[in-house]
């Protein structure tokens, strides 16, 4: 779409962008001495200004002092305005500039936006996010047969400073959303643990943060065996990844950190219990949620800084098939004493999680943990791509964690936890089963399996991102393919911080 974005005062705009609320009369909410006020109006009155959200419609002015052209973007229905919305719609204006060669951008939607500060800044954050988010290139592993066309590098300014703030806001967290859609894009002949591992390394490095990472040998003595098992079979070693962001005031009362989670397997081929039916295609996505935690960690440490530590837990694991594969029938004790009966190997992602949530509470002392994975195929079934399943069952986290989704628009869904589906893991000849066979409730049986993980009295969330993780369709501020689920979600729930 664009090449990409940046925040600075346009001098002579190019391109100047008014907003305009269905069934309102723009003259209304126009700058009255503004040189190009002539040519809104004019654009208002064509056909295509209906007013409706993310709805263009545009004039060109001539004479001296003039931008070149004037948008005149629909807002929908006053009453039902949310700054939120402005992601979808603005993203209609990024796109259209996408195709012209203009690139001095001013945005005077303070007029029609005529609100309090706070809201001004939200609304300013959603454009800089979509232009952002509509600046990911997706054409890294184009080679010599494409032609790859040349894209216009914007320049955005806001008539208000609020605007201008949020603006900046937001084009920078898109900057941590892009980099966890990269990487999820890579292949796995690419992306494999050690791969992560060298990324997350460099993001510490670049950004102030603590790095270490455990493998082989490591594993063993920490007694990591679900990275062990899951990764047995594949030539790409098992990596456990941590990173550390410290605030630099110590915080007195916030010493505890806040740990993150993300699954984070490179490709998953089933194991031996194998994928079927080109069920495998697109398991390259499979370290979505450690995908999303890395950019979270990139947002908190430039952006966000909040006053709580955060620890970054990267489960990362290839799960492969070959003679030294774990199997159905197995039995693992893991770290925590924990038997686990494996009846299915593409139930892994909750193996190597596992390792996450012993580890998080024996070695983090955590304030509250929140994993993303893409673990069942179950919650794609319940909730489909409109809302990733919430098990959390803390009413202080799921209420922040709520906030934050209303921020990021990353939507989520509290689903249930039962005692009776932690019976359903319950395993006839070691404590618990990796997958209960039976089909019931896959993505609750998920949830229920981790919670044998988690020490009593720790607030914790398990957000399964499989519905969500990818655009299934290029609209809005996304392209189809990865949208970085999670990134925005966290980034705000550490800045309640
Ligand atoms: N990575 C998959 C889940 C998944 C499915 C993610 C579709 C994205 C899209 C996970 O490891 C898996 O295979 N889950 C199984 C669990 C079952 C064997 C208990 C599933 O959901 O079918
Ligand atoms: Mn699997
Ligand atoms: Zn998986």
């Amino acid at each position: 779409m664009i090449k990409s974005v940046t925040v600075a005062e346009v001098a002579l705009p190019e391109v100047v962008v008014v907003g305009h609320f269905q069934n309102e009369d723009l003259l209304a909410t126009l700058p009255k001495r503004a040189a190009w006020a002539d040519a809104a109006l004019a654009a208002a009155k064509r056909g295509e200004a209906t007013g409706e959200a993310g709805k263009i419609a545009e004039a060109f002015p001539v004479g001296e002092g003039q931008p070149q052209r004037v948008i005149v973007l629909g807002l929908g229905k006053r009453d039902k305005f949310k700054p939120e919305g402005l992601r979808s719609s603005f993203a209609a204006v990024v796109r259209r500039l996408g195709t012209t060669k203009q690139t001095q951008v001013l945005l005077a939607l303070s007029p029609a936006l005529d609100f309090a500060e706070a809201s001004l800044e939200q609304a300013g954050r959603a454009c800089g996010e979509a232009a952002g988010l509509l600046a990911w290139d997706n054409t890294v592993f184009k080679g010599k047969a494409t032609d790859k066309k040349e894209r216009p590098a914007l320049t955005l300014w806001g008539d208000k400073k609020g605007l201008v703030k949020g603006l900046q806001h937001g084009a920078a967290l898109a900057t941590s959303v892009n980099y966890a859609r990269s990487l999820s894009e890579t292949p796995p002949n690419i992306a494999t643990p050690a791969y992560i591992s060298e990324l997350a390394k460099k993001l510490a490095k670049e950004c102030g943060l603590e790095f270490s990472v455990l493998r082989g040998k490591e594993l063993e003595k920490e007694k990591l065996v679900g990275h062990i098992n899951v990764g047995k079979a594949s030539e790409n070693e098992a990596h456990f990844i941590r990173l550390k962001y410290t605030p630099e005031k110590t915080g007195k009362k916030k010493d505890k950190p806040a740990v993150l989670i993300g699954k984070t397997v490179t490709y998953d081929t089933g194991g031996l219990s194998l994928k079927v039916n080109n069920g495998m295609v697109g398991m390259k996505r499979d370290k979505d949620g450690g995908c999303a935690v890395l950019g979270a960690m990139h947002a908190i440490a430039t952006l966000i800084k909040p006053d709580r530590p955060v620890v970054a837990l990267l489960c990362s694991a290839e799960n492969s098939i070959s003679d030294e594969a774990y199997r159905p029938d197995d039995v693992l004790t893991f770290r925590n004493g924990v038997t686990v009966e494996i009846t299915n190997t593409d139930a892994e992602g909750r193996l190597v999680l596992a390792d996450g949530y012993c580890w998080a509470c024996d070695k983090e002392d955590p304030a509250y943990i929140v994993e993303l994975s893409t673990l069942t195929g179950g919650v794609v079934t319940a909730l489909g791509s409109t809302y990733c399943g919430m098990f959390c069952d803390d009413d202080k986290l799921r209420a922040r964690i709520e906030e934050a989704s209303g921020v990021s628009g990353e939507r989520v869904w509290r689903m249930p936890m039962h005692q009776e589906y932690r019976d359903m893991m319950k395993s006839p000849i070691a404590d618990i089963l990796n997958s209960n066979p039976n089909r019931k409730a896959h993505a609750g049986q998920g949830a229920a399996f981790l919670s044998y993980f988690v020490k009593d009295g720790v607030p914790w969330c398990h957000l399964d991102i499989a519905g969500v993780h990818v655009a299934e369709n290029d609209g809005g501020a996304f392209v189809k393919g990865p949208n970085g689920w999670g990134v925005r979600i966290l980034a705000d729930l550490l800045a309640q911080e």
